[in-house]
């Protein structure tokens, strides 16, 4: 199989992972939970987990670095921890349902306001917007940091701006670019950043969390074990463990720190430009193909995701013929971003899209191109 479904998972995984987790499955107790070699054994991988992850987006204290099951989660965990009843938030129409659906899920049970920075046809939006739907009382903008479907990239740094001169914090979707883009939390200015441990960290699935600035208060979402302070009725309230009741997924935990060890040992500068090689490559095979319609902005940095169109195809219909005569898998449909796709003006037929890891190859690429050249003619 040719693997170009890596924005939704990356699958092939360096083997530092896959052995970390198995020696976590041989040796690993419960973390925090006793001092015997085990749970000591549990205890360091998952600081090491936090170390690493820490070091990789510039987060001031591993002790803010805060582990949840995936993305979605984390956001969840900040959405609703910092936005309160009658709050308004601004977010854009690149986001992903984890950004979307906890928003909602607000606007109706807390009646916080919402306004979404468009997006244009190209999947661009104008920086503008932002300062223009700032109000009083905009508690945050929330929103990602490159596009699922298009892999345009937003201005965090721009945006981070925008939201602090009004008084308000920055919570960043990082699930596209954690990991094969550089993040530097204290230089772009983000308060939240919420990651996902599958896709370009290479980690196991069940793996992500969030780095929180010094200062931002979120309160807990789930409430439970925490290993400490077990006569309080309430949560501890200093991070991690305000936000993680229960025992943590150490053994994915230890995979999640091998990839970030093998990303820092690598260099994400390094992962980005191979992975935008291959992206352009493929890119430039197939943007003038007849028949063949690409989304997105190619004309600046951007994520290693190429979505497009067959002519006379459904998304489904040509990512089943990619993976059933070509052996390709890409991800067709809607991809759980629906304000992308009624902006680019795909939620009829949704769209194909490429995603490019690390692991890749340039024969994979140009095996992708001979597969829509085909395909379209
Ligand atoms: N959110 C993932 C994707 O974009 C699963 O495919």
């Amino acid at each position: 199989m040719i693997y170009l479904d890596n924005a939704a998972t990356t699958l092939h995984k360096p083997q530092q992972v896959i052995d970390a987790v198995v020696h976590a499955m041989q040796s690993m107790g419960n973390c925090s939970r006793g001092t015997h070699e085990g749970a000591l054994d549990a205890a360091r991988t998952v600081y090491g987990a936090r170390a690493n992850i820490a070091k990789l987006f510039g987060c001031e204290r591993a002790d803010n670095v805060v582990f949840t099951q995936n993305s979605t989660e984390a956001l969840n965990i900040a959405i609703s921890g910092i936005i309160e009843a009658g709050d308004h938030v601004v977010s854009t129409d690149l986001e992903h349902n984890s950004v979307l659906r906890p928003l909602y899920k607000l606007e109706a049970e807390r009646g916080i306001r919402l306004s979404f920075v468009p997006a244009d046809k190209r999947g661009n939006i104008d920086y503008n917007e932002f300062e223009s739907l700032m109000q009083p009382d905009t508690r945050a903008i929330v929103c990602t940091h490159a596009s699922n479907l298009t892999g345009n990239i937003l201005d965090i740094k721009r945006i981070a701006e925008t939201a602090h001169k009004h008084g308000a914090i920055i919570i960043v979707d990082a699930s596209q670019t954690a990991g094969c883009y550089p993040i530097d939390m204290r230089r772009m200015g983000i308060d939240v950043l919420c990651f996902t441990g599958h896709k370009g960290l290479m980690g196991p699935q069940g793996t992500g969390g969030m780095c929180i600035a010094e200062g931002i208060e979120i309160k807990p979402f789930k409430v439970g074990g925490s290993g400490v302070h077990s006569y309080s009725k309430t949560q501890p309230s200093e991070y991690p463990a305000r936000l993680e009741a229960g025992t943590l997924n150490g053994h994915g935990l230890a995979g999640l720190s091998a990839a970030v060890g093998f990303i820092l040992e690598t260099g994400v500068e390094a992962i980005h430009n191979k992975e935008s090689m291959l992206m352009r490559r493929f890119y430039e095979g197939v943007k003038d193909i007849e028949g063949v319609s690409v989304y997105g902005d190619f004309s600046c940095d951007r994520a290693a995701i190429v979505a497009l169109n067959i002519s006379g195809y459904d998304s489904g219909a040509a990512a089943d013929e990619l993976s059933q005569a070509y052996g390709i898998a890409t991800r067709p449909g809607a991809h759980c971003a629906p304000r992308m796709h009624n902006a680019l003006g795909t939620s009829d037929i949704g769209a194909v899209r490429f995603s490019f890891s690390w692991f890749n190859t340039e024969q994979e690429t140009d095996m992708a191109i001979y597969a829509v050249r085909e395909m379209a003619r």
